[in-house]
């Protein structure tokens, strides 16, 4: 057998299937837009993004999934159009906001989402998706990516499969199977003749800035789908004994994904 006989799309829909993690709907997305919107955008996680995009020969933008504007609004002020896209309405709420705080008329925030059609948005010389991917079809969703964009793409996916490290998730009793990392998105762009360029941004996960342990319980529920009384207790147990610094457990991981149609 060899690579071509494999088939990544497919085998990333069965690894999707085999995980138990509750998928995330736009009412649980609007309920962090808030949160996202007072971080996300000032975040060492933006600007290490940011820090690997080439802009030059571009004036416009796409960003899928673009939460409160995370990475478009970063850029806004290089460009001449930036349009996002996000299904959840408080997350489109909250990048209009920003860009009307910032008096940036030239973008727009759309409700819309991976699934809906985009044949009505206009082809961009940059179209990013930044953590942003975990959908049900992700080699559909880079066709459409590819196809979206006049330059480059540049997208992020989790690194290893988990949103929060595997000793909490032990910790409280349940054994969490891993999601699709990047490695599937990798092979599915080889099979789609791109060669995509690869590399990697760490940040601290969002366990890290929990003000005490109401705090981080609902960070952990809001990942995890819910905690029962009996694995509250067991997370209390382990917030307890582990020490401050320590109980977000380990950094996010997130691989970087970038490719040129044109190079410029
Ligand atoms: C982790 S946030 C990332 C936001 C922003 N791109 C960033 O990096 O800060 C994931 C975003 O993807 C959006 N999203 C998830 N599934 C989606 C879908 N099927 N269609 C459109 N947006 C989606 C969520 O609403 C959320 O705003």
């Amino acid at each position: 057998m060899t690579i071509e006989a494999i088939d990544f799309g497919r085998l990333y829909r069965d690894h999707l299937a085999m995980t138990t993690r509750a998928r995330k709907n736009a009412a649980d997305w609007d309920a962090r837009a808030a949160g996202m919107a007072a971080k996300a955008l000032r975040s060492s996680y933006a600007q290490e993004f940011v820090s690997r995009m080439d802009l030059c020969g571009a004036s416009s933008l796409l960003d899928v999934g673009c939460g409160p504007g995370t990475i478009g609004l970063a850029v806004a002020h290089r460009l001449q159009q930036v349009i996002g896209l996000d299904y959840s309405p408080a997350m489109v709420e909250a990048m209009r906001a920003k860009a009307h705080e910032a008096g940036m008329g030239h973008v727009q925030a759309l409700q819309r989402a991976w699934e809906d059609d985009w044949s009505d948005l206009p082809q961009c010389d940059i179209v990013v998706a930044s953590r942003s991917t975990t959908v049900p079809d992700i080699a559909a969703a880079l066709a459409k990516l590819h196809a979206q964009a006049r330059q480059r793409v540049y997208l992020t996916h989790l690194v290893g499969g988990h949103f929060i490290d595997p000793r909490i998730q032990e910790a409280i009793g349940r054994r969490v199977p891993s999601m699709p990392d990047y490695i599937y998105l990798v092979n599915i762009l080889h099979r789609m003749g791109i060669h995509p360029r690869l590399d990697y941004i760490r940040n601290e996960n969002r366990l890290a800035d929990a003000t005490d342990f109401a705090d981080f319980a609902c960070r952990v529920a809001w990942s995890v789908g819910g905690l029962s009384d009996d694995e509250t207790e067991r997370l209390r147990d382990w917030y307890t004994h582990t020490p401050a610094g320590e109980r977000e457990g380990a950094p996010m991981h997130w691989a970087f994904i970038a490719w040129e149609k044109v190079p410029c």
